[in-house]
Order: C-alpha cells, then structure tokens, then sequence
C-alpha cells in the first residue's frame, strides 16, 4: 500500500457518536480510517461521509486491515459500551498494532478500568489514553470537548488532530491534556456530577417558578431566554427555553408537560458521588441530584403516598403562599437563587477533582479544566470563564466561594436565595438542590459549628477523645460521672 494512501488515524465503534466524531475528525481534514464488527454501520458511515460533503474517510471490515490502514505510529479511537466491550475491542485491534501505536478509548469510562488497561498496553509497548468526551451526539459532530488523560507521548501524537476536532472558544480549543493514568475518565465523571447538578438546579427553579409564580410554559420560555443573556448563559439554560416552546402533537398545550416525571441515568453521577465520599469530600448538592433521581424512579410510590398524606390530612400550601406573591420579585429571586446554587455545585465538583488529583499526583490545573468546559460540553457556560479566573488568581484556592470576586456574588445573592428556600419550604416544594448548596455554604462559612457537641457525644459513649478550643492536646472526660455527681 503506498503511504499516501494511509489515513491519519483510526476509529472504531460506530454507534452515532462514533460516527459523528469520524466525520468531524474527516471534516477538518485528517482523512480517517473508521471500522465496526457490524459491517452495515461502516456502510452507513461510508455513506454520510459522502453526503456530508466527500469527507476523506474510509471504512475497513476487518480489524486487520482496519489497523494497516492507519499511518504509523498509528492512533485508534474506540468509541464503545464501557467495560467488557472495550476490552475486547482493544484485544482484536492491538493483535495488529506495533509498539508505539496508541490506543484512546473515548468512552465515558470508570477511571481505574482505564488505569489497568494502560498497564496492560504497556507490556505490549502501545501508548493509551483515556478521553472524557462531552456534547453529546451533536457535539461530537460539531466541536466536543475532550479530556484526555495517559500517556503524554500519545497526546502529543493526536494535540493537532484534537486540537482542530474540538469545540472552538475565543481562548483557544476545548482540549488539553488533563494528566496521567485515568484523570481524563475521572474528570469526565465529575463533569457529568456537575451536570447532574446543574439539571436538578433548573428543574428545582422551574418547580418553584410554576407552582409558587404560577408561571405558564410561555412565561418561562421568556424568562429562561432572558436569563440566557445574563450571568447564567449556557447551554442547558438555552435548551430549557426551547423544550418550554414545543408543542404537543398529540394533544393540547405543550409537550414537557406530558413527559413522565421519571429521571433515567447511566452511572456516571453515582460514581461521583462514590468518590466524594470515599475521597471525604463534601459534595451535597450533587448527591441531592443523584437522590432525586432515585426518588424520580419511584412514580408509582409516590402517587400512593399523594394519596395516603392527603388522606391523614396533609394541605397543599402552594395556594396559601401563591396569593400575594410579586411574580417579578420572584422571578428575580429565583435567579439569583440558581446562579448562588451553581457556584456552591462547581465549587464541590472542583473540590472533588482537587482531592482525586492530590491522591494520585495528577496536578490538575483547575483554571484549565473550567476553560476546557466553556465550549462543547454540556455545562458550557459563561460563568466558566470567571472560574478559569479564579483558579488562575489563585491556583491554591480552597474552595470558590472564597475567591473574591465569587465571595461578593454569593453576598449580594443570599438574601434572594434563602428568600426562594424558604418560599419553597413553606409551600412544600422540594428543591433539595439549592437546599444543599445554601446549606453547604452556611456551614462552610461558620467559623463555629455544633461539631463541639458531636464531639462530646463521641467521648461519652466511645472514648474517642477531644481537642479544646483553648488548650493543645487529646482530652477525654468522664461525662456521666460528672454530670450525675451532683444529683
Ligand atoms: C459495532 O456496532 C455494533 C452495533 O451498533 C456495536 O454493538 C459494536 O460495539 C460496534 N463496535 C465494534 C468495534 O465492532
């Protein structure tokens, strides 16, 4: 085969976001080679590359000839399920690659999967890399963001490639390489933690805007277009303005309100929440996300318990605070209340990431990684900017809040905030989310918390010690025994 006729790299698994990563990567200008066990679907890529404008993409129907291909050292992007399909997918593929070829497995895999793998292709000589892609099918048509993290060496041989595939923002491609062994996976999970986050955050404001503002779908298709255009630009923002504006073709009124209030999910935000609690980091905010999944799940049961409460009595209180309620006021208060929940979400996310990295001596580099997710991905926002910000001010800093520009946002904002909390409380909406981040903060930002109590607790029943506020050392003091002397 004649050199020139070699493509620039490989990609394997082609499902929709294979095929629309292939095509992007083809439509930059890095002809590519593209196989699927499945023959049609290298057939149907074939044939969209043709379609979407003669991009320089060929299809392979063996892993051998798939891999011959390729120009050395030869890079395969696997675009698979995660888990037992990626393994075999590398074992047909690197049974014909040489060492120095690398293997980048795109998927939104667990982080220590990707950690023995890249010990196994050691001993093979391959290079690998784990990489976070976000945005989606779109996005990986049009300009994902990518996180990839293992050998350095095999980064260095795709930056080009990756740098031109990804998403595109004024300060540079939503791409960098995040650090070594699994970072790329782990900062991809904590990615969609945040994003878990940020979803439940909306639909929270949304409950409260519907309920206590008595907002129709029209309204809140303005309202979320308008804050669009302030500090809570962003994708997700966006999108919820356009879900409010579709109709439904099968009966009146719109279609969200015909959705099944049942929340679906694949795994990734679990993890996150795992990891918070086996790194001993805080992140509240996204385990109230996660829950209320779980509690979404539960339709059937709690349409039942609908039932029962009502039956023991329980009043709906949304009517009793809706009257008299200054709808501007509120929208207003809402707002605030979502972008004071966000900062408390992305600052446990960071501080997730901040623990992980420290543990396995990855560096992060935080201000990055806020500028990697500006474009592409599905938490882009604007706000990510000033993050970057933050951690370039401060690539020490202990947690967002603190930061001094996010410090007065969060102080001009918590009136509105605990305004919107309590509205909520008292009408019996649950908004679990900016509950979390407000709680998170109010704790955080207490120089004294009921711990001493806890603490004493602690001594009474298990001799577990204390340390004073007044004085160095471990005490241990025999509560009962004092306490009851004098009875
Ligand atoms: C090929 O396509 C099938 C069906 O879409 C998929 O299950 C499989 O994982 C794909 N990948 C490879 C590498 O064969």
């Amino acid at each position: 085969m004649a050199a020139t006729t070699l493509s620039n790299i490989g990609l394997a698994g082609l499902a929709v976001m294979g095929q629309n990563l292939a095509l992007n990567i083809a439509e930059k200008g890095f002809p590519i080679s593209v196989y699927n066990r499945t023959t049609s679907k290298v057939d149907e890529t074939l044939d969209r590359a043709h379609n979407e404008g003669h991009l320089p993409l060929t299809g392979h129907y063996t892993p051998r000839d798939f891999v011959l291909s390729i120009q050395k050292p030869r890079s395969v992007i696997i675009l698979v399920k995660a888990g037992a399909p990626v393994d075999q997918t590398i074992a047909a593929l690197s049974a014909h690659m040489e060492p120095g070829d690398t293997i980048i497995d795109g998927g939104n895999e667990w982080y220590e999967n990707t950690e023995r793998r890249i010990v196994e292709a050691e001993s093979k000589g391959l290079l690998y890399l784990g990489m976070g892609v976000s945005g989606g099918e779109e996005g990986a048509r049009n300009g994902p963001s990518l996180m990839p993290g293992g050998s350095f060496e095999a980064y260095n041989n795709i930056k080009n490639i990756v740098e031109k595939v990804a998403a595109q923002v004024e300060d540079g491609p939503c791409v960098t390489y995040i650090g070594e062994g699994g970072s790329g996976n782990f900062v991809k999970m904590v990615h969609n933690g945040i994003e878990y986050g940020d979803m439940q955050l909306i639909s929270e404001a949304y409950d409260v805007l519907k309920n206590v503002g008595g907002l129709s779908n029209a309204e809140l298709a303005d309202i979320f277009d308008e804050w669009n255009r302030g500090e809570l630009e962003s994708f997700l923002i966006e999108i919820t303005a356009d879900i409010f504006k579709v109709k439904d073709e099968h009966g009146d009124g719109e279609l969200v309100d015909k959705i099944l209030d049942k929340t679906g999910m694949k795994g990734t935000g679990k993890w996150t929440v795992q990891q918070a609690a086996e790194l001993s980091v805080a992140a509240p905010t996204i385990a109230a996300s996660l829950d209320c999944r779980y509690l979404s799940g539960l339709k059937n049961e709690r349409v039942a318990a609908a039932e029962v409460l009502a039956g023991a009595g329980l009043k709906e209180e949304v009517g009793s605070v809706r009257s008299g309620i200054d709808k501007k006021r509120l929208i207003d208060d809402v707002r605030q209340a979502l972008y004071a929940s966000k900062i408390c979400s992305y600052a446990q996310g960071m501080n997730l990431l901040r623990a992980k990295s420290l543990e396995k001596n990855w560096n992060l580099n935080f201000g990055e990684l806020a500028r990697i997710w500006k474009g592409g991905c599905i938490i882009r926002a604007v706000f990510l900017d000033r993050i970057k910000k933050a951690y370039q001010r401060n690539p020490n800093l202990a947690s967002l809040v603190v930061d001094p520009d996010f410090a007065k946002e969060m102080v001009q904002r918590q009136a509105a905030w605990r305004r919107v909390v309590g509205l909520a409380i008292s009408a019996g909406i649950s908004t679990p989310g900016m509950c979390a981040s407000l709680s998170y903060f109010d704790t955080y930002r207490r120089a004294r918390l009921p711990a001493n109590l806890v603490q004493a607790q602690r001594d009474l029943f298990g001799a577990h010690t204390y340390e004073r506020v007044d004085r160095p050392g471990a005490f241990h003091t025999e509560w009962t025994k004092l306490a009851r002397k004098n009875v």
